[in-house]
């Protein structure tokens, strides 16, 4: 059926519209994960395996959804996942996000990958920031890129873990997937019939990545698939020291994202961290590793009441978000959650899909009897 962005009204309708206004490549990057996307569909599932247990008759009428994360009070308990290439997406790029980011008052985040520069996001917007970074073998590019974060006054860096080596993405494989986009033989039909969007990728500003290009030409003057540059290009070595070494360098809120393990978080929370995004990179990286949300429990035990635990990926609707709460998170975040919003209508788009997402938060608070978010925890939670 064709959709239209008023006939949107969750993550499955901004998926379909996405399929439509974008170049089948670019929709598939954003929709894949590796080998047989197990745990991409695990990380939402894992959210059917325990329900909510309301409360009644709480006078609920005004409700705050405010949470306090890396020591900067937002008013959602929920962000944008900071996530690659956004430009190619809608030529509203990361922009778009930070806007939409700034209306709700919650945090978002830029790639190491980004299509916008740090600068350019410091200078137009004021909602808290976070950086997140991809350790480089060019050691010079990780050094820049976190001296430009100190420069800009950024909230917090975000240091992926989990991309050491590329997850196996065939869908790229199968369609040619590359940065910049690569005509093919068998991609110039799908680029063909999305006019609007190879007018946009023509026309609008020039396709850059102005972290990465004054040191590595891979991304955008030489064409690559993302699973080549992570492959060639990250550092396969980095170890804890890394993570110190950062830290000492940045000086302030330091975010590990990838964590799964209560070894690691327990680590994290020694190396002076003050927040991880328990996540498996959206199913992207390990096929076959275990859900966030199914790995969040014994992480709260374990480091709760010592950093901010953040639920990220497979977050499609907002009782998953009330979920992750009830066990302990902070905060949850999600990429796909607003990337399929943002293919298919920029910033309006995202501006919708984050609407709803606040909106079913609220209503779901409503429904479950709770005023603030202090108020969600294991006792409204069964697992089956
Ligand atoms: C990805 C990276 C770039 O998952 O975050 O594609």
């Amino acid at each position: 059926m064709f959709k239209k962005l008023k006939n949107c009204h969750n993550s499955k309708d901004f998926r379909s519209l996405a399929q439509q206004r974008i170049p089948s490549p670019i929709f598939h990057y954003i929709d894949g994960a590796a080998d047989d996307e197990i745990t991409l569909q695990q990380n939402t599932k894992a959210f059917e395996k325990c329900d909510l247990v309301p409360n009644i008759l709480r006078g609920v009428e005004k409700i705050d959804l405010g949470v306090t994360l890396m020591g900067k009070k937002i008013n959602l308990p929920l962000f944008f996942s900071p996530t690659a290439l956004q430009r190619l997406f809608h030529h509203q790029g990361e922009l778009a996000v930070a806007k939409v980011a700034e209306k709700f008052g919650t945090f978002f985040g830029i790639s190491s990958l980004a299509t916008v520069s740090i600068e350019e996001i410091a200078n137009s917007y004021s909602s808290p920031k976070m950086f997140q970074l991809y350790v480089h073998k060019d050691k010079g590019l990780n050094n820049s890129m976190i001296e430009k974060c100190i420069e800009n006054n950024f909230d917090a860096i975000a240091v992926t873990v989990d991309t050491i080596v590329s997850g196996n993405r065939e869908r790229d494989f199968y369609t040619g997937f590359t940065s910049p986009p690569k005509l093919t033989l068998g991609s110039l039909t799908s680029f063909a019939t999305h006019p609007n969007w190879t007018l946009n990728y023509l026309l609008r500003k020039k396709f850059e990545l102005p972290q990465l290009q004054n040191h590595v030409k891979q991304g955008t003057d030489i064409t690559v698939s993302v699973g080549d540059y992570f492959n060639t290009m990250l550092d396969q070595n980095m170890n804890w020291e890394t993570i110190e070494e950062i830290k000492k360098k940045w000086g302030k809120h330091l975010c590990i994202k990838g964590v799964m393990s209560v070894e690691d978080a327990k680590k994290a929370v020694d190396v002076g961290a003050t927040a991880i995004m328990v996540s498996n990179h959206g199913g992207r990286q390990l096929d076959g590793s275990r859900a966030p949300f199914d790995q969040l429990a014994e992480i709260v035990d374990a480091v709760g009441d010592k950093i901010d635990v953040i639920c990220d990926g497979g977050i499609r609707r907002g009782t998953h978000v009330l979920k992750a709460l009830s066990v302990g998170a902070k905060a949850c975040s999600g990429g796909r959650m607003y990337l399929y919003a943002l293919a298919g209508a920029g910033e309006q788009g995202v501006s919708k899909a984050m609407g709803l997402m606040k909106e079913e938060i609220e209503r779901g608070m409503k429904l479950m009897g709770c005023k603030s978010i202090k108020e969600l925890g294991r006792h409204n939670l069964r697992f089956r």
